[in-house]
């Protein structure tokens, strides 16, 4: 597939200093697929951040429950995105990665070390090999720094600048690298268009020549003609030096063009993760399956055609998730197909993050295929037999009051038992039919 493929996005670069648009996505097996080791391994990451009152005391009075049991690798050579809606927790998810916040519970293993337990000291040399790029290319440069500065800070702060002009070699070569003329590098980064800038934090990304590369919202700040060069970019840099991405982005169509792996979270879990082939192919999360069926599609006739699945409602506070499934209040399988009994599963269980197929985990007690989403009039739904073990009767009251993952010493909960007459109103909430 090439960038012009991408939904939305024409095949430009950004301006004179962008790269050719027509990169082909010609990418060997990677990750685990590929026998390599991971360069990073995440388990089960759990992130609070507390909540305290105000005045002089500053009692802790709750938690955001940010991340939740979060597990993953990223290999070599290989991009794993993250997308989500707004608050689900993908920022805190790679900030936790890059040791940049403390981690309530859980491991981050790189080469053999939790990162989660170094200290800064001890997090120094390997910041090398880890770097951050963020969303808005306006707000991360300094101002006052020019372009040859910003990129040589890393080398300066590291010891690695050089002398006898390697230094300033090195910051050429980096700005060549990533598309810009090393003749600009006298210039404020104010005096850059965004694209331009965004290749700027790149190449300063790169300084340090890192194995791992967060890249928080790389292109959302950017005009879409302008994403497709940034992008394009960060492939051929991929390809030549083997980086490992964890691509965070809340744009499932930019997701489908540049993600060997994709994770989707909502309200700080994982609800779905595998291959993106796999995924896009299969969605099996309701969650997933209405993002999307938000993708906008290039044929306008499917597009005409196509069923949205609109989700209703806000996501609740991650002060106090729902109890059970967290996207139960708005999932339309559990508005409007699910029976009772089965309701009372996600109402009251967390549903686990399982292996639906291989390499193909989803977080939900009803996972259902469907493989019309993308493709309209296709093969319609499908129920894998492995999808249709789904719990039968009601949970018992051992399993319906055991405590959430990311909480494991909360007081035990009353199983929360549905009555015939219990409907979903149209904010996801259990209503007495009939009751006040
Ligand atoms: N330092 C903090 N203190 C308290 N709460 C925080 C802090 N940082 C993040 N949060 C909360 O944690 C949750 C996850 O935030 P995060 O920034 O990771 O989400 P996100 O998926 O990156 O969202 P966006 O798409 O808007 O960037 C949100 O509810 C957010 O308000
Ligand atoms: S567990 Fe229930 S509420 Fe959660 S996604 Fe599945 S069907 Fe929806
Ligand atoms: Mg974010």
């Amino acid at each position: 597939m090439t960038t012009a493929d991408m939904q939305g996005m024409p095949p430009a670069g950004d301006g004179p200093s962008g790269t050719a648009a027509d990169v082909t996505l010609t990418k060997e097996r990677r990750g685990a697929a590929g026998g390599e080791a991971p360069v990073v391994s995440v388990r089960n990451l759990v992130k609070h951040f507390p909540i305290r009152s105000r005045g002089i005391t500053r009692r802790k009075i709750g938690d955001v429950h940010a991340v939740c049991d979060v597990s993953f690798d990223i290999y070599p050579n290989e991009t794993l995105c993250v997308v989500g809606e707004s608050g689900c927790g993908k920022t805190t998810t790679g900030r936790l990665v890059l040791h940049l916040v403390e981690a309530t519970a859980g491991e981050v293993i790189y080469q053999g070390r939790d990162l989660t337990k170094l200290s800064g000291g001890q997090m120094r040399p390997l910041r090398r090999d880890m770097q951050i790029v963020f969303q808005d290319p306006f707000a991360s440069l300094d101002p006052r720094m020019t372009v040859n500065e910003i990129v040589a800070e890393p080398l300066r702060i590291h010891g690695l600048y050089g002398r006898g002009g390697a230094g300033r070699d090195a910051v050429r070569a980096l700005l060549k690298q990533v598309g810009l003329n090393p003749e600009h590098g006298n210039r404020y980064s104010h005096e850059f268009s965004g694209g331009q800038r965004q290749r700027i934090g790149i190449a300063r990304a790169l300084a340090l020549k890192p194995k791992l590369l967060v890249l928080d919202e790389p292109v959302s700040a950017l005009d879409v003609s302008i994403q497709a060069g940034v992008i394009n970019l960060l492939e051929d840099l991929q390809a030549e030096l083997g980086l490992a991405y964890m691509f965070i982005s809340h744009d499932l169509s930019v997701i489908r063009h540049i993600a060997d792996r994709v994770v989707v979270m909502y309200l700080g879990k994982i609800v779905e993760s595998a291959e993106a082939e796999e995924l896009f192919g299969r969605p099996s999360h309701p969650y997933t399956q209405a993002l999307m069926s938000a993708i906008p599609l290039p044929d306008p006739v499917k597009e005409r055609e196509r069923q949205r699945i609109l989700l209703t409602g806000d996501v609740p506070s991650p002060v106090n998730p729902p109890s059970g499934c967290r996207f139960r209040t708005r999932c339309p399988m559990f508005a409007n197909e699910l029976n009772n009994d089965q309701r009372e599963w996600c109402v009251n269980v967390e549903p686990a993050l399982e292996e639906k197929f291989a390499g193909h985990t989803a977080a939900c007690h009803f996972a259902e295929v469907r493989t019309n989403i993308l493709e309209v009039g296709a093969t319609g739904q499908t129920v894998a037999p492995s999808l249709a073990r789904w719990p039968v009767g009601v949970p018992s009251d051992e399993e319906a009051s055991r405590p959430m993952v990311c909480m494991p010493n909360a007081p035990r909960r009353e199983p929360q038992r549905l009555s015939r007459n219990t409907e979903v109103n149209e904010e996801g909430e259990l209503v007495i039919e009939g009751g006040s």
